[in-house]
């Protein structure tokens, strides 16, 4: 939900060339390298945090020690506020060592006063989770005397740490004394007046990195580890260190420059393994696009590919998904859990199984999982779909099924999220970082991964013949030109987005696997362009939606050449006598057929197949919400009031 960065001590210049990152690396570009040829600390956190704010962005503020005096910044609203402020007002010296936060307000509204860092007397801290007995801390703290100038969970932890530093503690004993006390979820990132070479870092419940940066590449001065930096996620470290360790569920570690020791939740200390971050700068930028959305929309013909590859080989016709202890062909039903996005995906699904591998599939969304769920409904095997790995929501649905001795299942795509580590088995997208809050190339490929599974199931319950699993797999190999078919239309998809942008209500419809499809289509178009949308059972409009229609509430009709299609389009013509303007997405064929009729605009999709269809008509559902956006001048990759990865329940 927030972002978190923490450097301690000196990174070389970015240019250096290094073993297992690109020279050319875009951070440095945005990196302002000292006459010493190091990189100031600010700069770090700030390339850190633009990477980051993705993760939120109501306010963002930095730290650092200033001749072992803290000192921070901090502003409200979008992070080049702060850039603005540190570059009125800079720190009066480039230091070693810094803390920076970029926030998703859920304690005290997005203002100044609420922005991290939040500090005491001796101690300075960044937060992302949630504090749930922050309340009672409060009060605690209030009696004795403590002064709040903030309305965050957040700032009850930099009190806490005061009072011990106060009582005399070390800051380690102050943090081993103080991580038990708190209720939640946190990642902390905590900086101590005196001590310019101490940097320490907690987890719990959120995502925490360790990152390493070599000084024997920077300079000769000394080998080893020059600097260590803390981030929510790897990507605010890319080409900026050379190995990075994924802290687990109650670390906690003790920085310097060049030493790290890393405790468990019992306060002793452990190895964790470290491994050569593959990402660079590049993947962390919009290249040539004017919005990660669209260079990651874009992306699709490849990403699809992939992420099918390692399961389906078109081609060869090859399905070679191997679940190790998931015998299909015992299994009475299926439950798939997700949210948002990941929801509608698992809806997808429950259609395919249920058609492809006559196996009943519940779908839930995770945040009603472990609330409704009943003995009776305990699936054997239940699939958790989630692009960040780390969607709280989902991640305590997961838990909740393990505990329950549910085998789980999690299709993630950032393969070092907690989701990854915890599921019994995990089937990962390939759809590489996805960066624009609105999921797109994501979607598509827990679509694929799921077709491969569903096919799975149908030959493991044997429903499916070779001839037929054939086809099916034969029909993967049409999906990347059939997207690239879909993308050439970019043009089309713009005009109509900039018409849709002045309705003031917008329904989408389809039957089937379409249907959660036009869920999805209304999801993007309200979380980007603010415009009310819904999405509902083409069936369904005459039971009451309808009634919403009139010339200003357009009607996304999505009518795959399918068994429904007759119903659909009769649905459509439904809205049509409503003077509901029709946006039709059909293929070649049932276009012709309508397109000349007045108030319908035809969108041609290619032929598609049972599970191609839902994959190429999401892509259109992205483009009509990514141009209204434009058109209606939201902020494409970074919406109000959204966050990437909504890591708080
Ligand atoms: C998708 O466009 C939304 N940003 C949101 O609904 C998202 O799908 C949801 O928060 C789930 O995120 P996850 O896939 O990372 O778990």
């Amino acid at each position: 939900m927030c972002g978190i960065v923490g450097v301690v001590g000196r990174l070389g210049n970015l240019n250096a060339a290094r073993p297992n990152q690109s020279v050319a690396n875009d951070a440095a570009a945005n990196l302002v390298i000292n006459n010493d040829n190091s990189i100031g600390v600010v700069d770090v956190l700030m390339e850190g945090l633009r990477r980051l704010e993705y993760r939120g962005y109501d306010s963002a503020g930095v730290a650092t020690l200033v001749d072992g005096k803290i000192e921070r910044r901090r502003a409200m609203g979008k992070l080049e506020n702060l850039r603005t402020l540190l570059a009125e007002k800079p720190f009066h010296q480039p230091g070693t060592i810094g803390i920076g936060h970029t926030r998703w307000a859920t304690h005290g509204e997005p203002s100044t006063r609420n922005a991290h860092p939040h500090k005491g007397e001796r101690v300075v801290v960044v937060h992302n989770g949630i504090i749930e007995n922050y309340r009672d801390l409060r009060d605690e703290l209030t009696k004795r005397g403590v002064t709040f100038t903030s309305e965050t969970d957040t700032e009850v932890i930099a009190h806490l740490l005061d009072q011990a530093l106060l009582r005399g503690l070390k800051p380690q004993q102050a943090v081993a004394e103080t991580l038990p006390l708190l209720h939640g979820a946190f990642a902390l990132a905590m900086l101590f007046q005196g001590y310019d070479d101490l940097l320490i870092g907690a987890r719990r419940g959120s995502p925490l990195c360790l990152g390493y940066r070599n000084a024997a590449i920077d300079d000769d001065s000394h080998t080893g580890v020059a600097a260590h930096l803390l981030a929510s996620d790897a990507l605010a470290l890319a080409g900026m260190v050379d190995q990075v360790t994924y802290l687990e569920e109650g670390d906690w570690v003790v920085l310097s420059a060049m030493q790290a020791v890393i405790y468990n939740a019992d306060n002793q200390v452990v190895a964790r393994p470290s491994q050569p971050l593959a990402m660079n700068g590049q993947q962390t930028d919009k290249g040539l696009f004017p919005h990660f959305m669209l260079k990651e929309i874009h992306e699709q013909p490849a990403t699809v590919v992939d992420s099918l590859l390692p399961f389906i080989n078109p081609l060869e016709r090859q399905l070679t998904i191997d679940l190790p202890g998931i015998d299909w062909a015992k299994l009475h039903h299926v439950t798939l859990v997700g949210c948002g996005t990941a929801f509608y995906v698992g809806m997808v699904a429950k259609y395919w199984f249920e058609e492809l591998a006559a196996l009943p599939a519940i779908v839930d969304i995770a945040s009603e999982f472990r609330y409704r769920a009943t003995r009776s409904q305990m699936a054997e095997l239940v699939v958790f779909v989630s692009q960040s790995g780390e969607t709280a929501d989902t991640l305590a649905a997961m838990r909740f099924a393990k505990e329950r001795g549910q085998k789980t299942l999690a299709i993630v795509n950032v393969p070092t999220s907690t989701m990854a580590r915890e599921a019994d088995i995990v089937l990962h997208t390939h759809a590489g970082p996805e960066i624009s809050v609105a999921s797109t190339k994501a979607s598509t490929a827990q679509l694929t991964v799921l077709a491969a599974l569903c096919l799975a199931a149908a030959r493991g319950r044997g429903v499916i013949n070779a001839e037929q699993l054939s086809a099916h797999l034969a029909a993967f190999a049409d999906l990347p030109g059939q997207f690239a078919a879909v993308l050439a239309e970019d043009d089309t998809y713009r005009r109509i987005g900039v018409q849709l942008a002045e309705a003031r209500n917008i329904l989408f419809i389809g039957r089937g696997s379409c249907y959660p499809v036009a869920m999805e289509g209304a999801l993007k178009m309200k979380e980007l362009t603010y415009i009310h949308a819904e999405g509902f059972p083409a069936g369904e409009l005459k039971h009451g939606p309808i009634a919403l229609l009139d010339s200003g509430v357009p009607v996304i009709t999505l009518a795959p050449p399918d068994r429904l299609q007759e119903k659909t389009l009769s649905n459509m013509q439904e809205a049509m006598a409503r003077s509901a303007p029709i946006i039709l997405l059909s293929d070649a064929a049932s276009c012709q057929r309508f397109g000349n009729q007045a108030g319908i605009t035809p969108l041609a999709l290619p032929t598609t197949s049972t599970l191609t269809a839902p994959l190429v008509y999401t892509l259109p559902m992205q483009l009509l919400a990514y141009y209204c956006a434009v058109a209606r001048g939201t902020d494409v990759d970074q919406p109000r009031n959204l966050a990437k990865s909504v890591t708080v329940e």
